[in-house]
């Protein structure tokens, strides 16, 4: 039997739809705080294949969700790549930023570094039941560099953007060792036993109309290009948040096999080939509310979608004080639609 996930992501409607939510793991809930208070550093709990294998296995196991997803962070490319990584407490993430072209001809991927993440998949992998499908991912080219380039995130992102327009050639340089470096990195996820793949383009929102071809669409199809030279069956979601304008466009000429579609966005209108899959995008202040109107909107949004490829999520991550019950009950109420 295929899994419910993949035969979607392969195109097909199937309805009740498939259900795994971005941020399913992490701190909304107790069983992933009590262990993160036994790891201090955020690197490292992500690079010790034994937690990180639990933390994936948490939300699977708590609410049966079709798919696992990978507890890993799209700042490891980064860390890879040997820039300084770090997570200060209640400020999210920090990198001491590149600040010009010597800085970028420094970076060099050790893939050894990221060794760990690979065991963590073979674990979970070895412990997930027959339907559930388990989903590998890294951060679309655009979202990574800004990070490189800010140092952190919550910024409108104008130090990349001069970046960018002021320094084509240093600017392409960087999309070239993203490329790089994303790609062997999916690919040896992909090995491991990842059976799709998720590229968050998180801030892709923020990337100029002008920049937007050599900041995300051509970079973004070069990885899609390198790991299905490598793997041409296993399916790759692109997330590219926020760029509603872009999405037809973005899933064409990446050629992705499923689109990540943010709760901004008209998920049933996108025009896109009916063969690429939607995900998504259910609001989740309304996970974290709860109550009828969550229920409702849920039940409409699969109703909406029923007869296409979709998979049911949100239309961005858990937000932190979610109560967990909450997510059992969408879940119960997605699979009675
Ligand atoms: O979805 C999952 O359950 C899998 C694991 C996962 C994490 N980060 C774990 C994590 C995934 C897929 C990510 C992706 C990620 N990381 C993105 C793209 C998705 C998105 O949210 O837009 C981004 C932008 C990052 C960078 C990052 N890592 C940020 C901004 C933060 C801080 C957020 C916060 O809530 O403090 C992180 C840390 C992080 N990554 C946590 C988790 C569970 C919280 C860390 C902690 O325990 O303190």
């Amino acid at each position: 039997m295929v899994k419910k996930l993949l035969s979607v992501l392969g195109g097909k409607a199937v309805f009740p739809p498939p259900i795994w939510l971005m941020r399913q793991a992490g701190r909304y809930l107790p069983e992933y705080r009590a262990l993160r208070a036994k790891a201090p550093d955020f690197v490292q709990f992500c690079l010790n294949p034994e937690l990180a294998a639990e933390v994936t296995l948490q939300p699977v196991r708590r609410f049966r969700l079709d798919a696992a997803i990978l507890f890993a962070d799209i700042l490891l490319i980064p860390h890879a790549l040997g820039q300084k990584l770090w997570f200060a407490e209640g400020e999210g993430p920090r990198l001491e930023p590149l600040r010009d072209a010597d800085s970028i001809a420094a970076l060099c991927y050790d893939g050894e570094k990221l060794a760990p993440v690979t065991k963590t998949i073979r674990h979970v992998r070895g412990a997930l039941d027959e339907d559930t499908s388990l989903i590998g991912f890294a951060g679309g080219p655009w979202t990574v560099a800004s990070y490189m380039i800010e140092g952190r995130g919550g910024t409108d992102h104008e130090t990349i953007r001069r970046w960018a327009w002021a320094e084509p050639q240093s600017f392409a340089r960087l999309m070239d060792v993203l490329v790089e470096s994303t790609s062997a990195y999916l690919i040896a996820q992909a090995d491991a036993g990842a059976e799709a793949l998720q590229l968050f383009e998180s801030w892709a929102g923020t990337v100029p109309a002008g920049l937007f071809e050599r900041a995300v669409l051509a970079p973004t199809a070069r990885i899609v290009a390198a790991v299905k030279a490598k793997h041409p069956a296993i399916p790759i979601i692109g997330f590219p948040r926020a760029a509603g304008a872009w999405l037809a466009h973005y899933a064409q000429s990446t050629k992705m096999d499923g689109i990540g579609v943010d709760q901004m966005t008209d998920i049933a209108s996108i025009a896109l080939a009916p063969h690429v899959a939607r995900q998504g995008n259910l609001d989740p202040v309304l996970l974290l509310q709860g109550g009828n109107a969550m229920h409702a909107e849920a039940r409409r949004l699969a109703g909406a979608m029923r007869g296409k490829p979709f998979v049911f999520n949100l239309g961005h991550g858990v937000m932190q004080p979610t109560p967990p019950d909450h997510v059992a009950e969408l879940v119960a109420t997605v699979r009675a639609a």
